[in-house]
C-alpha cells in the first residue's frame, strides 16, 4: 500500500524560472539548491511546502527523457507524483503480480532523495506516471 506522498513531479525547462513561480505566486518559501542528476538526464529543484514538496525537473542532456514530454509541453506541466513505501522491491513484486508495468528494466534505481525508486506505466494508473520511493530512514510515516 502506498503511504505518504513525498512530492508533485513537474517538467519544465528552466527550474530556476520555475521555481520563482512557487515562491513568488504562490508564496513558497524554502527551495533547495539545484542539482544535477547525469544518469537520470534531468537537473532537479525541490520547493518545500508545508505537508509535501514540488520536485521541479529540467531536462540534462541530449538523451534525457524529458525532451519528449517538452516537446508536447513546451512551457512544462506536471509530470509525475511520488508516494513513499516501505519496501521498494516488496513494493515492484506487488505492482508485477496485479499486472502493473514497471518502466526500464524493472530494477530501482537511486532516486533525488537518495533511496530506490520505481516508475509504474501512465497506462496502469489513468494516464498518471506514477513514481514509487523507498522512504527515508528517520523520515514519516
Ligand atoms: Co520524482
Amino acid at each position: 500500500m502506498i503511504g505518504r506522498l513525498n512530492h508533485i513531479g513537474i517538467a519544465t525547462p528552466d527550474v530556476e524560472a520555475a521555481a520563482k513561480t512557487w515562491l513568488d505566486l504562490y508564496g513558497a518559501t524554502e527551495a533547495h539548491a539545484a542539482f544535477d542528476m547525469p544518469e537520470q538526464g534531468v537537473r532537479v529543484k525541490f520547493i518545500d511546502l508545508l505537508n509535501s514538496q514540488i520536485e521541479l525537473i529540467e531536462p540534462l542532456g541530449e538523451a534525457s527523457p524529458l525532451h519528449g514530454f517538452l516537446a508536447n509541453n513546451p512551457a512544462g506541466g506536471q509530470h509525475h507524483v511520488c508516494f513513499e513505501v516501505e519496501d521498494i522491491l516488496a513494493a515492484r513484486d506487488d505492482m508485477r503480480a496485479k499486472g502493473a508495468r514497471i518502466l526500464g528494466t524493472g530494477e530501482p534505481r537511486i532516486g533525488a532523495h537518495g533511496t530506490p525508486v520505481i516508475f509504474i506505466h501512465p497506462k496502469d494508473s489513468g494516464g498518471v506516471l506514477v513514481e514509487l520511493m523507498q522512504k527515508p530512514d528517520g523520515g514519516h510515516s
